[in-house]
């Protein structure tokens, strides 16, 4: 890697700002100093100094947010906030994606990374990593409703889905829920809900496998995984 795009990435400044560190003799590589930003660098062997301190390079990035509603699951749009908007410029340089989508008036756990292998894992059918939702839903499910999820419905567009598994938390006109799916399809818990006659009327992501929302985080705010957490999401990129 060029050594300006380094220093850049790591957020020693602008292009123009980290052209004066070189110029002002404060970068040295293997303790020799270097004035030349196009110079290329191994990041894994070669030592990077900025006035003697060691600069540690980063290729990757993993984000747990706690998305609110009324924010969209991409990373720029010209009318709408986005995840990415949400993100300080420490972050957003490392230009980190969602994913997996969740819809705008959806709410809950969302990964952000720029790590594209582990974004096809988590979200490949294939893997069959579960994502749990909680669920308020107008229209009194059942047992029924629970054994055709097991079975997979049939949705609006003649898509027969994979097994789901629904745990009714609470029945009535209003019922809550908790539902777990293995793929996503647009708008799929919404969609299989609809398939058994019923309004999702408030949703929000819990899980992705063993990845937990932190209930710390209020709508809106975010933070890097924890070593477990990443430890186990880099185990499904193998
Ligand atoms: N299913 C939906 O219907 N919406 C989401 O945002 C996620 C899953």
């Amino acid at each position: 890697m060029r050594l300006d795009k380094l220093l850049a990435n790591t957020g020693h400044g602008s292009r123009k700002e980290v052209k004066a560190l070189l110029k002002k003799k404060q970068v040295s590589v293997n303790l020799e100093v270097v004035k030349d930003g196009s110079v290329h660098v191994d990041t894994k062997r070669d030592e990077v100094t900025v006035d003697g301190q060691p600069v540690h390079y980063q290729q990757f990035i993993y984000l747990m947010m706690n998305k609110p509603p009324d924010v969209i699951s991409a990373t720029e749009d010209s009318r709408e906030r986005t995840v990415v908007d949400l993100l300080q410029e420490a972050q957003k340089r490392f230009q980190p994606f969602p994913v997996g989508r969740l819809d705008k008036d959806t709410e809950g756990l969302l990964l952000l990374t720029n790590d594209g292998k582990l974004a096809h894992q988590l979200t490949s059918p294939k893997k069959e990593v579960g994502k749990t939702y909680y669920a308020e839903v107008e229209g009194t499910l059942t047992e029924e409703d629970r054994a055709a999820f097991k079975a997979g419905v049939k949705l609006d567009d003649g898509y027969q889905t994979m097994p789901a598994e629904l745990t009714i938390i609470e029945g009535g006109a209003m019922s809550r829920v908790e539902i777990t799916i293995y793929e996503g399809k647009f708008h799929q818990v919404k969609r299989m809900m609809e398939a058994v006659g019923k309004k999702v009327r408030f949703l929000k992501r819990l899980s992705m496998g063993s990845l937990y929302l932190d209930n710390t985080l209020k709508p809106g705010e975010y933070r890097e995984l924890t070593e477990d957490e990443l430890t186990y999401c880099l185990s499904l990129k193998k």
